[in-house]
């Protein structure tokens, strides 16, 4: 037989996978893990969009969407929102894609930018997919390791220490799985100052930006003077409006990367759902109140988790500006993140991701979701204040 693959043959399968995996395969042998290692809200999506989808179905919306790239509704639904956040025109025949997932758009904003071999610097600690979809779509990811003892600040000489004549695009993340934070005013002017001295595409993933804590403004990369030419805005409804299964996200980006990016799209997956845009303009157009309450939910979530953690020996956990997700460091054990992982899986029951899982910049870190419902928070803490001060 001729081999296969060899690019994805290097590819490993993502860490947080292989921790859930261990998760569930205990889990049905009858133990009781407290699952932390997901991304997956624990709420279920609005009644609202449920409804609004359930009507398309059965009033016979179950062909293929027409425009493939969005329907009209859908496409203006996204491009007023994008212009009520940014203050910036779009042409939403032109500009935006209608993806099935976040992720999705991801790789079409790549696979339209990319040659083989332009590099794409990313902030580390990075969410697993990034270097991945990097490598599919023919580039190398080059990462730009952030200092967690520094509060994972970005600076423009971080950023313009990794650039090399093939860099092409800077992926950003806020707020940021894993580490919560959201990006300042002066993160953002550095990434933007580097983006235009070095003439760098931009792609920022905001998928988390309806999950933004304690009255803190989200800053649209595009709405940056000088951004808009040169940024593709990702975004979709799996985290802020409980989402993940539907599988549904966009993305907006200047015209002729949208154009490329609709090529690669129509030629692939042809379309996200028809129903599915349906649900995107209830969920941008309607009601927000169900996501309002799930942001106040993980606001509570995280203040009590912050506090009852740092009661912990050997766990230092800062606090989080957005997203649900915990990046906590293990300071009192030799243990790697894996091995730390693996250990309060094993001892306490509580399913937690490495942090190495997300470059190595997250080494010593665990990741915990905290999407996940007060009571099982409340039972993890009691575990691991009773197992974490003894690890070795
Ligand atoms: C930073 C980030 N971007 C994108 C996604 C993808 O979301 P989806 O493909 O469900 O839209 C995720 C999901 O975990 C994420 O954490």
């Amino acid at each position: 037989m001729q081999n296969l693959s060899t690019l994805l043959e290097s590819i490993p399968p993502s860490a947080t996978v292989a921790v859930m995996n261990r998760a569930k395969a205990l889990q049905a042998a009858g133990e009781d893990v407290i699952l932390l290692a997901g991304g997956d809200p624990d709420f279920d999506t609005p009644v609202h969009i449920q409804d609004a989808a359930i009507a398309a179905i059965r009033a016979g919306n179950t062909h293929y969407p027409a425009p493939s790239k969005g329907t009209r509704e859908a496409v203006e639904a996204i491009g007023a929102k994008f212009e009520q956040d940014t203050g910036i025109a779009v042409n939403p025949n032109t500009q935006i894609i209608v993806t099935p997932s976040g992720k999705w758009a991801l790789s079409l904003a790549l696979g339209a930018m990319l040659n083989a071999g332009d590099e794409v610097l990313y902030f580390e600690p990075v969410w697993v997919s990034y270097p991945p979809l990097i490598r599919l779509n023919g580039g190398v990811p080059v990462a730009v390791a952030l200092d967690g003892e520094k509060g994972w600040e970005i600076s423009a000489d971080l950023i313009r220490n990794k650039i090399t004549p093939r860099t092409k695009a800077i992926m950003v993340t806020t707020p940021s799985n894993p580490t919560g934070r959201v990006l300042t005013q002066n993160e953002v002017a550095a990434i933007v100052a580097v983006a235009l001295e070095h003439d760098l595409y931009v792609i920022t993933d905001e998928i988390y930006e309806k999950l933004i804590f304690d009255g803190r403004k989200h800053i649209p990369l595009a709405s940056q003077a000088g951004m808009a030419e040169r940024t593709v805005t990702v975004n979709g409804m799996s985290k802020g409006y409980a989402m993940t299964g539907w599988r549904l996200g966009w993305l907006v980006a200047p015209e002729p990367i949208a154009r490329l990016a609709a090529i690669l799209h129509s030629q692939t997956l042809t379309a996200a759902s028809s129903f599915g845009m349906v649900a995107i303009v209830a969920a941008l157009q309607g009601s927000q109140a169900a996501t309002v309450q799930m942001r106040e939910s993980y606001q509570a979530r995280r203040d009590y988790m912050v506090a009852a953690l740092n009661t912990i020996d050997g766990i230092e956990c800062p606090s989080i500006e957005g997203a649900f997700y915990l990046f906590p460091r293990f300071t009192k054990t030799r243990k790697n993140s894996v091995e730390i992982a693996e250990y309060l899986l094993e001892e306490a029951m509580v399913a937690g991701t490495p942090g190495s899982a997300f470059g190595k910049a997250g080494e010593g870190y665990i990741r915990f979701a905290i999407s996940t419902a007060m009571r099982d928070l409340e039972r993890a803490v009691e575990r691991l204040a009773r197992v974490v001060p003894t690890m070795e």
